[in-house]
């Protein structure tokens, strides 16, 4: 129970990894703040199984592309919740096509999401976690490190997430607040189950993806949710800036070191 008495906001939080993350820290004894954009019936389920852990949830809809969206979210959390300890800005949506093909509405969307909207959010987020010690986390994605095929938008604006983690690292840590990040691998939810091509375009995905991934396994929701605790807990303070890879180990293979049959 290393959260109790804590109150966490993760975006993103009605399905997929931010869903889990939001459990996990429940679990540990948090108050949770689901953020969700489209579907309250998802966050709302998600509220449900929070209270059934025995710990108390609200859920906000907030466009966190959009600035005023992130300000009323926070000053709603601040009338509700009286302050905050922890962050996570995990929403993220993008067009996944090559960088020639991207219209100038996905640009702005993508970037207005993952960059514009996060900061706007920690300037929000801070004044409430003045004197609570407080802990930012941010979702990267290993398309800031690869270049994978469609994702050159998404995977240019999580390197300038990463970059903004270190100088946020920087910037609060003087204020006491802790800013890392993660960087996952392939975690199988909705979403990459359909930005792979359905079941299908996914199973395929998974056959090649697992010979170079040392963990055996493509990466669960939980295994972020379980290091998002760790980076949260006082165990991690001595870390600062950093995006630490979740990724079973596969941004460090490549195709030379693929078992020979
Ligand atoms: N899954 C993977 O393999 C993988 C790998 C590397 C990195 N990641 C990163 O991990 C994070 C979560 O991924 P996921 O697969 O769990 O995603 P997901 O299933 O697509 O979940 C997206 C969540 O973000 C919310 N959202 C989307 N646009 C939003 C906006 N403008 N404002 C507020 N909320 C918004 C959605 O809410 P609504 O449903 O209401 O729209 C939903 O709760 C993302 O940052 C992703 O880039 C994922």
């Amino acid at each position: 129970m290393r959260f109790t008495d804590k109150i966490a906001l993760i975006t993103g939080s009605s399905r997929g990894i931010g869903r889990a993350i939001a459990l996990r820290l429940a679990a540990e004894g948090a108050r949770i703040v689901i953020n969700y954009r489209r579907n309250a019936e998802q966050a709302e389920a998600v509220v449900t199984e929070i209270q059934q852990l025995g710990s108390s949830a609200i859920a906000t809809q907030a466009d966190m592309s959009n600035g005023d969206d992130v300000r009323a979210m926070f000053q709603q959390v601040k009338e509700q919740c009286g302050g905050l300890d922890i962050f996570v800005a995990n929403a993220a949506a993008t067009s996944f096509r090559p960088l020639l093909r991207q219209g100038e509405h996905n640009i702005t969307r993508t970037f207005d999401l993952t960059i514009k909207g996060f900061l706007v959010a920690v300037q929000a987020a801070v004044p409430l976690m003045q004197e609570r010690k407080g802990k930012i986390v941010t979702i990267s994605g290993i398309d800031s490190l690869r270049a994978l095929s469609g994702h050159g938008l998404l995977g240019s604006a999580k390197a300038a997430l990463e970059n903004l983690t270190m100088y946020l690292a920087h910037e609060l840590g003087p204020l006491g607040i802790a800013v890392n990040g993660i960087n996952p691998g392939l975690i199988e939810t909705d979403s990459s189950k359909m930005y792979s091509g359905g079941e299908e375009g996914y199973a395929q995905y998974v056959r090649d993806v697992l010979p170079q991934t040392p963990a055996g396994r493509v990466g669960r929701p939980e295994d972020v949710a379980a290091v998002t605790a760790f980076l949260c807990s006082e165990d991690a303070d001595f870390i600062r800036g950093q995006t630490l890879l979740v990724d079973g180990g596969l941004l460090s293979s490549s195709v030379a070191s693929r078992p020979h049959a």
